[in-house]
């Protein structure tokens, strides 16, 4: 056998090897589950033969895993993170987008969301101690054609001027973060802090990829929501800072036109929600528009 027949008889192996491996999930029960792994292992072979993925790469990508499961705990999800700096997230986000073009865009949830954040009214302070500039948050959640979503769940969540969020104090503090629920009809507002631009965390595997790749681990400037509300796709956002730096170099891709809107510079003086301000603040209005659930 010449070097040529040689190298046709090792690719041939190599396609019987993976016809193999996608037969043996042929009998999965779920044909969902089924169609995902054999996809799966079909994609998976053809990157390795397409880069011809060495040995030590093979055991540098399992020990990157392995990292990455063990950096990972309840305040750190490194594999969230990985996903969302190889675009996966926000890939798998437009494959799911509600097709109504009039609904507010969703994008990355990120992995600083907690569950149990506190409950405030009309004109609560989310900031509880976080640092930043004070900013007016107000706006209406409305479904696609305008009509008010009364009683809609609104959370947000957002990092400190100096890019923190809570889960990264050491002292486990709860700042920067509130639930709260619209009136009838579906008004929300809440004073928070003027959001800054911050890196993503660096001092894990993620980190190390995106230095090794040379790519700026910075994100915009940001707040972050998720609205819910019954018969309603929740929706998972952010509101991004006009005119802030990084809006074209997202870290993570999350960066939608509609989202950038207006912080507005308002004088000291009276403010809404009954504050008086001795410097200045800032005011944001951020109109959310739901998705009717898609029947199924
Ligand atoms: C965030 O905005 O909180 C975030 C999103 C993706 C990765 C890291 C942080
Ligand atoms: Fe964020």
């Amino acid at each position: 056998m010449n070097a040529t027949q040689n190298q046709s008889l090792l690719a041939r192996r190599e396609e019987e090897l993976t016809n193999e491996v996608v037969q043996s999930f042929d009998g999965t029960a779920s044909p969902r589950v089924g169609e995902l792994l054999q996809g799966l292992v079909r994609h998976l072979h053809a990157y390795a033969r397409e880069v011809r993925l060495t040995e030590p790469e093979w055991r540098y990508a399992i020990d990157f895993l392995t990292r990455t499961g063990h950096i990972t705990d309840e305040r750190r999800q490194e594999f969230i993170l990985l996903s969302d700096v190889l675009g996966l997230s926000m890939l798998t986000i437009a494959i799911n987008a509600p097709t109504d073009p009039d609904a507010t865009e969703p994008t990355v949830f990120g992995p600083f969301f907690v569950g149990d954040a506190p409950e405030i009214g009309y004109g609560g302070d989310i900031a509880q101690g976080a640092q930043g500039e004070p900013c007016w948050v107000e706006g209406q959640v409305t479904d696609t054609r305008g009509e008010p979503v009364a009683g809609a769940t609104i959370e947000v969540w957002e990092a400190d001027e100096d890019g923190f969020y809570d889960v990264q104090y050491s002292d486990g503090r709860t700042a920067g973060r509130a639930r709260m629920t619209a009136d009838p009809e579906g008004r929300y507002g809440f004073w928070s802090v003027k959001p800054a631009p911050y890196p993503i965390p660096g001092d894990g595997p993620v980190g190390e990829m995106l230095t090794a790749a040379g790519r700026s681990p910075m994100r915009p400037a940001h707040i972050h929501f998720m609205v819910s509300a019954p018969a309603h796709r929740t929706l998972v956002t952010h509101v991004f800072l006009a005119g802030g730096d990084h809006l074209d170099d997202d870290a993570v891709f999350g960066v939608k036109e509609s989202l950038i809107q207006p912080f507005t510079k308002q004088p000291p003086g009276a403010g809404p929600g009954g504050r008086t301000l001795t410097g200045r603040w800032w005011k944001l209005v951020f109109n959310v528009r739901l998705a009717r659930e898609e029947a199924v």
